[in-house]
């Protein structure tokens, strides 16, 4: 077989640089280890940058997104036994959108279907060969046969655990790591939102993210010990610890429900530079992981997609290389930004077991500062909301 583009990983990086080629005649393949079903029960991110949204609609699948998802334009804070609202709207007249990745994820398999995208799922033992060369190649496994498929241009959108980092020898990457000592007890529930909006508790017991997906399905999450086990979480004991973390008027709407999922996550911040190797690519989390606190993981996939479809687009139409030689030093400036908001995130609000009562005083005089700087709740906003492309 042979394509211009093999995208390796068939989540949202690759779905939607798929199709955002595909609307500009650049043929490529997906291939993915997993099975479909099994890449949409995985529950993942839920809120979504309005640059994101913007993609989505030039991909042509934005269609659903914008009748089902909500629009906030704010979130809370909750610290001190108080809520404190963060009004997006009002400090830089922006807002963000709530629609879960599943959904983004199973809009863009059925535009590939539509548009008569090449996908293999459950492709096997997927290699790369000839990364550093003119005439790229990958091999799979489907079926029980070999396969092979010629390419001009790799695009690794494996996440974190694929293959295509891997096959980059060690000594042409830099790694930047950072592992935080907790992690994130997730469930899901379809029970109506404890608020319109999202609220970050802060709170002496922990973390603890009060999330929704819509107006009938909430997300809740509760900081925990990297040893914690979900087995040992019954959905009664993650209601009590979650209750105990919020002020009591929010605890008195706390709809508790038989949970449809339920997950731990470790946190971690980590990058590998540069994004490019030969003619490989590396697209999303196959490059970079950042903690979920500032809800950026998704977004930043989706930029690069945006810079990788920009760079492809200017090769095959223009013939010119520019596009691909900026792609890891324009994504890698976005990148290292949202590190750094998703760190100061995570720091501010999170329970660190090693810290002494100094550390402890200046989180909360970070957090006071927060709350009563208009500077510095714009630029929480602006973050937030997601930085320009
Ligand atoms: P992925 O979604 O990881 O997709 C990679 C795909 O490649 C997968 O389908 C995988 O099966 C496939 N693959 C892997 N190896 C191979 C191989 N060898 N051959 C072929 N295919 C392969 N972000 C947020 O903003 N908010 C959140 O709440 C949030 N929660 C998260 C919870 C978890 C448990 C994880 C892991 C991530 C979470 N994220 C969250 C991050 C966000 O979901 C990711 O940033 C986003 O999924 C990145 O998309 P991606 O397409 O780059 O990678
Ligand atoms: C969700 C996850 C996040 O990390 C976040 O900051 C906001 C929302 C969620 O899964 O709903």
């Amino acid at each position: 077989m042979r394509t211009q583009v093999a995208i390796i990983g068939a989540g949202p990086s690759g779905l939607l640089l798929g199709q955002l080629l595909l609307k500009e005649g650049i043929s490529n393949v997906v291939l993915e280890r997993q099975s479909g079903e099994h890449v949409l029960s995985r529950i993942r991110a839920g809120i979504i940058e309005t640059g994101t949204v913007e993609l989505l609609d030039a991909a042509g699948v934005s269609g659903r997104l914008h009748r089902e998802s909500l629009i906030h334009d704010g979130i809370e804070i909750a610290f001190g036994g108080t809520r404190h609202r963060v009004n997006f709207r009002e400090l830089i007249g922006r807002a963000v959108v709530v629609y879960g990745q599943t959904e983004i994820t199973r809009d863009l398999m059925a535009g590939r279907e539509a548009a008569g995208g090449t996908t293999v799922y459950q492709a096997q033992d997927v290699r790369l060969h000839g990364i550093d060369g003119p005439h790229p190649r990958v091999t799979y496994r489907s079926d029980g046969i070999e396969r092979s498929i010629e390419c001009d241009f790799i695009a690794g959108c494996d996440g974190f655990r694929g293959v295509s980092r891997a096959c980059v020898p060690q000594s042409a990457l830099t790694c930047y790591e950072r592992i935080y000592p907790f992690g994130w007890l997730g469930i899901m529930v379809d029970k109506p939102p404890v608020s319109d909006e999202l609220i970050y508790v802060s709170h002496e017991r922990g973390f603890a993210l009060c999330s929704m997906r819509s107006r009938e399905r909430s997300r809740f999450y509760l900081q925990c010990n990297l040893e914690e086990r979900v087995e040992n979480w019954s959905d009664e004991r993650f209601y009590e610890e979650l209750a105990s973390r919020l002020d009591p008027d929010t605890a008195a709407h706390l709809q508790s429900g038989h949970s449809i999922e339920k997950s731990i996550a470790p946190l971690r911040s980590f990058v590998a530079e540069p994004m490019r190797y030969g003619r490989t690519f590396l697209v999303g989390d196959a490059a970079h992981i950042v903690p979920p606190t500032g809800a950026k993981g998704l977004n930043l996939a989706a930029s690069d997609v945006y810079y990788l479809w920009q760079g492809l687009v200017t090769h095959y139409r223009q013939g010119s290389e520019n596009g691909l030689e900026d792609y890891s030093r324009r994504a890698l400036a976005r990148v290292w930004k949202a590190e750094r908001f998703s760190w100061s995130m995570t720091s501010l609000l999170h329970r660190f077991p090693e810290s002494s009562g100094f550390d402890r005083r200046i989180q909360q005089a970070d957090l006071e500062y927060l709350l009563t700087s208009r500077a510095a709740l714009a630029s929480l906003a602006e973050n937030y909301v997601g930085l320009p492309l």
